[in-house]
């Protein structure tokens, strides 16, 4: 296994479309153990393959495992798609390594059911709520190019993308 390079706002690359996984091979599998090991390192409870550079529509999560005490409960998300949304919202602090060191509060529906493909290639459907439900939907959206911050005020989001500029500037 190993660690891969995190890409951070704003590079356009996080911007891209990315494109359903046509068949789970081992290759897949290889870049999930990879995501997951990079999830954890950095650490994280959600992570798409597009923040690792890889424009396909595949993400891993795991919202027990944060926890030191709890075991890990890794989750591969393949092709994934809602199917339905509630009509009640919830509201949660989001980050992502994308954006690291920054947070703000989210709306989105409450719950959720999600079509996907496991990484044994077989078709699954998952009913979430909470902060599984939160999570999932923060990382199908970088599988369509929209960060956390585009779910919050321009005159936020635009503080935010300044700040991490400068601090890429100040890095290179
Ligand atoms: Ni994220």
């Amino acid at each position: 296994m190993a660690l891969l390079p995190i890409y951070t706002a704003p590079d356009p690359l996080l911007k891209a479309i990315s494109r359903p996984v046509e068949e789970v091979t081992a290759d897949i599998r290889k870049l999930v153990d990879n995501m997951l090991e990079t999830m954890y390192d950095a650490p994280g409870i959600g992570l798409a393959a597009i923040q690792v550079g890889v424009p396909k529509r595949l993400l891993v999560l795991d919202i027990v495992g944060k926890d030191r005490d709890e075991m890990p409960a890794p989750m591969t998300l393949i092709n994934p798609e809602i199917t339905w949304v509630s009509d009640h919202d919830e509201t949660y602090e989001e980050g992502c390594l994308s954006l690291p060191e920054h947070y703000a509060d989210v709306v989105r529906p409450a719950e959720i059911d999600v079509n996907f493909l496991d990484v044994d290639g077989k078709r699954q459907k998952l009913r979430a709520e909470g902060l599984l439900s939160t999570c999932i939907q923060h990382e199908i959206d970088h599988l369509d190019g929209i960060l956390f911050v585009d779910h919050i005020s321009a005159l936020k989001r635009n503080m935010i993308l300044r700040k991490l500029l400068k601090l890429k500037k100040l890095a290179s």
